[in-house]
């Protein structure tokens, strides 16, 4: 299955004193429908790569070079590749999300993606089309650092992955999601959960060892809690970051997040330990009866022996993120040059649909790639305007300290994702503080905690901070599956004359671009000529009408509904959009 085995002790041995060689690793990927019942319940449709599922977990050093070739054989949909955490210093344009960086891979099309791994850790790669990962296109990606502050310290490397799963594909799932019949917004609720990609996995361990334990969740919704019984976790890396040590029974995983944990194992072979997974039932309006949201894994000492099933737990106490310290010492940056404060909501747009928001905007992709547009309309590329009104767009200058300041208005919890970036992380709020409030804090860490992916708690606010010396376009969005394709992202365009000078764009790219009928050059709208005419943009559906509420919305379907319902028209449930006759206060 998904975990390898690595002799870290001879290879720290090998590569030290020495400049490692860097490898180049190159990846053939034909990207196609496959079959897999992963959780024993249901033979459903999944993306694999070369006819394989689950994927490889990729297993890279430090200093490689990656190139990996991905033709899209799916016939239906298109693809990209998005690596999670990358920084992509000088490579923006193979950091992965289409209409952003890229155009998307249409059916019979090859991508290219090539750049060199500046970090090391924990990451993963996964599909960045709308909504497109949760059926399978994910997995997760290790980079090993000979040098690395815990080296010596443990005997192998595992991997863990958890995750949601749904019986159902995606587009089927998000065209209900973001319906005038799910005017609520209510989540579809996975119908299991995955231990690397599967359930009851097991991972044959040894008396003694010690092992470093790679957690990752590649999942669509579902936060998880992780434990193992009899065990104790001492966390040393947090997505992509070493950490000093810091010992826990539980961590909490929100989607895209990643921990590294030192697990010793016991000196006695006599019994095998059960691992959980446990989905956080919290971000689920309704908890169908024949759910389970635990996922079960075991420590397996004697192979021979009994598979105990796990206690079942009513209290989950998992370690708090804030609280970790970097051990490379990096130091709170001084003196913000730039704060932006996202306000972020759901509500109905006019098409009774619920949509996500970042000060009332709800994204929506542009029809020329925002790199491409940097790259294409000189010194206008400082002004944001030209990105499109919702692509919201901030634009960052070279070197500058930015804070971000995100206030949940929502009673979700949510984890947030910076693209090319680690945040130091300053304050999060317990639940329901509201708005951000300076005088909630008194101090912040001298050494903060840094990730790139951070959940907000529901109700509450947290202030994060990045230097922006990563010239790029980056995303930045709630990484809950649903939310970002119900428009929950914004767009930082981190110094744009810089990304002028550094960035180029391969004609593998535009080929591609040429594949999929999208345009590369000029503003939003593909104005190459006024670059301040946005004519024909895309632009979000138009908000209700004023005065017509979110629990206006609600009523109106409920009450068309019984209305309906007599006359057996139950089938335009979910079908038709709200139209002008059916809005009682505007006739
Ligand atoms: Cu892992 Cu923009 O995402």
């Amino acid at each position: 299955m998904a975990f390898f085995k690595l002799a870290v002790a001879s290879l720290a041995l090998f590569f030290h004193g020495f400049v490692v060689n860097a490898d180049t690793v190159i990846y053939d990927w034909n990207i196609t429908w496959t079959t897999a019942n992963p959780d024993g319940m249901l033979e459903r449709p999944v993306i694999g790569i070369n006819g394989q599922w689950p994927l490889p977990v990729l297993n890279l050093t430090k200093g490689d070079r990656v190139i990996a070739n991905v033709y899209n054989g799916l016939g239906n949909e298109s693809t990209s590749i998005h690596w999670h955490g990358f920084f992509h210093r000088g490579t923006n344009d193979m950091d992965g999300p289409p209409h952003v960086v890229q155009c998307e891979i249409s059916p019979g099309s090859t991508f290219t993606y090539n750049f060199t791994l500046e970090q090391s850790g924990l990451y993963w790669y996964h599909s960045h089309s709308r909504g497109q990962y949760p059926d399978g296109l994910r997995q997760a990606l290790i980079i090993t650092d000979p040098e690395n502050p815990y080296r010596g310290q443990y005997d192998e490397e595992l991997v863990v992955t958890l995750s949601d799963w749904y019986h159902d594909q995606m587009p089927g799932l998000l065209k209900d999601f973001i319906s005038v019949s799910n005017p609520t917004g209510a989540e579809p609720v996975p119908n299991s959960a995955l231990m690397n990609e599967t359930q009851n996995f097991e991972l044959p361990v040894q008396p003694g060892k010690t092992y470093l334990l790679r957690l990752v969740n590649i999942g669509a919704f579902a936060s998880q809690y992780f434990w193992i019984e009899g065990h104790n976790l001492t966390i040393v890396e947090v997505d992509g970051v070493w950490t000093k040590p810091a010992e826990t029974k539980m961590i909490y995983l929100t989607s895209a997040q990643r921990y590294s944990v030192l697990v010793t194992m016991k000196n006695d072979t006599t019994k095998n330990y059960p691992m959980v997974g446990s989905m956080d039932t919290d971000l689920f309006d309704a908890i169908p009866s024949d759910l389970n949201y635990n996922v079960t894994g075991f420590l397996v000492y004697d192979k021979n022996g009994h598979r105990p099933q796990p206690y079942v737990l009513d209290t989950f106490d998992p370690y708090d993120d804030f609280d970790l310290e970097p051990t490379d010492g990096i130091a709170l940056y001084e003196n913000p040059d730039q704060v932006i404060v996202l306000n972020m909501s759901m509500n109905n747009l006019g098409d009774g649909a619920n949509y996500a928001f970042f000060n009332d905007i709800t994204y929506t992709a542009q029809k020329v790639p925002t790199l491409y547009s940097v790259l294409s309309s000189g010194s206008a590329a400082t002004n944001p305007v030209i990105y499109g009104r919702d692509t919201n767009s901030y634009v960052l200058l070279k070197d500058q300290v930015i804070d971000v300041v995100l206030n949940n208005m929502d009673t979700g919890k949510h984890p947030f994702h910076l693209h090319g970036h680690n945040f130091q992380v300053l304050y999060r709020s317990p639940d329901d503080e509201g708005f951000f409030n300076s005088t909630n804090t008194t101090s912040f860490p001298a050494v903060p905690m840094r990730r790139d992916t951070f959940m907000a708690r529901p109700t509450g606010n947290f202030l994060i901070r990045f230097k922006a010396d990563n010239p790029g376009v980056w995303l930045f969005h709630c990484h809950l599956n649903f939310h970002l394709d119900a428009g929950l992202a914004m767009t930082f365009v981190e110094a744009p004359l810089a990304i002028q000078e550094t960035v180029k764009i391969p004609q593998n790219h535009y080929d591609v671009c040429k594949a999929s009928g999208e345009l590369t050059a000029g503003n939003a709208a593909g104005n190459t000529v006024d670059l301040f005419d946005l004519t024909g943009e895309n632009r979000s559906v138009d908000p209700l009408p004023a005065g017509f509420t979110t629990k206006g919305i609600v009523a109106l379907v409920f009450s068309c509904i019984a209305a309906f319902l007599g006359m057996a028209a139950v089938a335009w449930y979910g079908a038709a959009p709200i139209g002008a006759p059916m809005i009682p206060n505007t006739q």
